[in-house]
């Protein structure tokens, strides 16, 4: 079967040894490679530079460690396939966007991981569950948590917001704050108040416009946007 190439321009930075980041490219052949840009990636790793750097561990759009910019889009690299993204046999890979590179397209995600504790992202009551019983929902209460609990922590959404692009050292991002919504709607959770007095603040959480990059980018098809709007909502009721 004659090869069926694609041409992946792989962004690489080793902060050690590279004063400037710079493309290498590599020819994939379709026909002999799996159909996800992950496969590709993982065949060059092996088969022509053992020494191309980046995150991966599911390879089922579930740990969300792969997300990175393919063909310009922040998504999972092992749910993307190459031939629907690839445009005249060529296909451009970066880390996600807007964040310091450890190595080739493996972003430092530290501080979006420490945002994400600051929120407080378990479980938080006074009142004990019953003796010997895990704390029960009605079938309702649960569905509030759908759209939420779906979330993988890729930062696909974050990393694709122009807030969070200018301002991350402030904002939220949408990420951190869906992850906030989840608890707020949990109906086990009696901190509701006290989650909100937190993210009442013109960085954390006003500094989202509603430009809804986030929700465009979310390749668990999620909606940060929404969610955020609705602790606006809640925070202006509470005003009345
Ligand atoms: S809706 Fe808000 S969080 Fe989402 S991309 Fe826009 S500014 Fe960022
Ligand atoms: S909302 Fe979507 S894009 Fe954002 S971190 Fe969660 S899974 Fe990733
Ligand atoms: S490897 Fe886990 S989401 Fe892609």
């Amino acid at each position: 079967m004659s090869a069926n190439k694609v041409v992946f321009e792989v962004y690489r930075y080793n902060p050690e040894s590279d004063q400037e980041p710079h493309y290498d490219e590599f020819d994939v052949d379709l026909n002999d490679c799996g159909p996800m840009v992950l496969d590709g990636l993982l065949k060059i790793k092996n088969e022509q530079d053992g020494g191309l750097t980046l995150r991966r561990s599911c390879r089922e759009g579930v740990c969300g460690s792969c997300a990175m910019n393919i063909g310009g889009t922040n998504t999972l690299a092992c749910t993307q396939d190459i031939s629907s993204v690839a445009k005249n046999g060529r296909l451009k890979i970066t880390p996600l966007p807007h964040q310091e590179v450890v190595k080739d397209l493996v972003p430092d995600l530290t501080h979006f991981y420490a945002q994400y504790e600051s929120i407080e992202p378990w479980l938080k009551s006074e009142s004990p569950a019953a003796e010997g019983r895990e704390r029960l929902q009605s079938k309702q209460d649960r569905e509030a948590l759908d759209g939420h609990y779906e979330c993988i922590m890729c930062a696909c959404c974050s990393t694709s917001c122009p807030s969070y692009w200018w301002n991350s050292d402030r904002f939220m991002g949408p990420a951190v704050l869906l992850a906030a919504h989840r608890w707020i709607v949990d109906s086990r959770d009696e901190s509701e108040g006290e989650r909100l007095d937190q993210l009442e603040d013109p960085f954390r959480l006003y500094r989202c416009h509603t430009i809804m990059n986030c929700t465009s980018a979310c390749p668990k098809g999620l909606n940060p946007a929404k969610a955020i709007a609705d602790i606006k909502k809640r925070l202006a009721l509470r005003k009345l």
